[in-house]
């Protein structure tokens, strides 16, 4: 029976048409972009190329498109680089509870610096309320950041809104949007965005290259200094192969995206349904509307979630607990315990991301497996049979 990957908010494959175009960049197009010479320039007109098709698809000039090695760098990149060059005018950051580590850490870096940074709330279904945004605000607040879709549960937030009180405020906005690019509409203007993360291996792109969209005229320090690339922003010769890679997903993604986005919807309401039906005491985690088209994220109460990921993987299908990164510490995830899920319930948490080549009959393969697993692994609970059998 063949394996099924259900796990493409960590990483999806690379797309073979993408690998394609990428190829030549290895042993033709090999030259370094920064070089006169020919060998150079037609590897410059490479990036150039993929910069525009970025640049297009999100309403953006190809000038505010910065190549990255990921959506880490990115984010990092805007968390310190604007606390470094706005400094003068203030020391006060806001993100959320919810960010994915590769904003919470460089805040937590910058708390050890002198920053003050406030988290705000989500509600029960992750969702951030922008009045809690906007009350947050002071006159030392040099950044907001809240991510555009979150990678656990899903959650797609009220990021236009978010960003028109920010720019009402002049506060420069950033929202981390890896889980939406290539899958979500996303116009920067109408998202009344500042500064925008993405990386290229969450739609279907090379692992180890990303973007930051910098909107014209922000002030932030490099993010790495050196040889000068990118205009000085981030130095370090250009990973030609991976920013064609980037250009071509992008370019796949803007055909696709809009009829990958029904299908896959339809697909996870179908599991979302079925587990709900099937599996007692099982409930749904983050919005019922407001999520990502492909985001199942569900608590089975009295089983543990590695026992059925692991009984999953024996069965030959993929999926999570909490997110990928921090799944291997078995520390309760964040994410739930800030959506004020029980510690039974946190603990019971398994994610199922859907991606494009998902098809139906995966689905019903789960349904079919899973409440099998979460009936062998209750019969052996003490705590079921104390609380439920008797
Ligand atoms: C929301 C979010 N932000 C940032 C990242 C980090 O991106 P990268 O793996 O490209 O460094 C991830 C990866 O899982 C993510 O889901």
């Amino acid at each position: 029976m063949k394996n099924i990957y259900l796990d493409y908010a960590a990483t999806t494959p690379t797309d073979p048409r993408v690998v394609e175009a990428m190829l030549p960049c290895f042993t033709e197009v090999y030259g370094n972009p920064s070089s006169l010479h020919a060998f150079g320039q037609t590897a410059k007109h490479r990036v150039e190329e993929a910069r525009q098709t970025v640049a297009s698809f999100i309403g953006a000039t190809p000038e505010e498109i910065v190549f990255t090695s990921g959506g880490t760098e990115s984010n990092n990149a805007v968390i310190k680089g604007i606390a470094g060059a706005r400094r003068d005018k203030g020391n006060h950051i806001i993100t959320s509870r919810i960010e994915h580590h590769a904003i919470l850490e460089p805040c937590h870096f910058l708390e050890k610096q002198g920053f003050d940074v406030t988290y705000v709330p989500v509600d029960e279904y992750g969702l951030i309320d922008p009045t809690h945004v906007e009350k947050a605000i002071t006159d030392k607040t040099i950044l907001i950041s809240i991510m555009h879709a979150n990678n656990e549960i899903g959650a797609v937030q009220p990021i236009d809104e978010i960003g028109r009180i920010a720019r009402g405020k002049g506060v420069y906005f950033h929202t981390d949007a890896v889980q939406t690019f290539g899958h979500l509409p996303i116009n920067v203007n109408e998202l009344n965005v500042d500064l925008l993360s993405a990386s290229g291996h969450k739609l279907y792109g090379p692992k180890g290259v990303g973007i930051l969209y910098v909107r014209k005229g922000v002030r932030m320090l490099p993010f790495i200094q050196g040889g000068g690339q990118e205009k000085g922003r981030r130095a370090s010769t250009y990973n030609v192969p991976g920013i064609v890679g980037f250009g071509k997903a992008v370019e796949l993604a803007k055909v696709e995206m809009e009829n990958e986005m029904v299908h896959l919807a339809a697909l996870r309401d179908k599991l979302i349904k079925g587990i709900l039906a099937k599996i007692a005491h099982s409930q749904l985690n983050g919005h019922p509307v407001r999520r990502l088209p492909n985001n199942v994220n569900v608590s089975i109460a009295y089983v543990e979630g590695e026992s059925m990921l692991l009984n999953l993987d024996i069965a030959g299908i993929a999926c999570s607990t909490g997110s990928a990164c921090s799944s291997a510490s078995l520390e309760p995830s964040h994410v739930l315990a800030a959506i004020g899920l029980p510690h039974e319930l946190m603990h019971g948490s398994l994610r199922f991301t859907l991606g494009r080549p998902t098809s139906e009959e995966d689905i019903d393969r789960v349904l079919q497996v899973l409440p099998a697993i979460v009936e062998k692994l209750r019969s052996m609970s003490p705590l079921y049979k104390k609380e439920v059998k008797s």
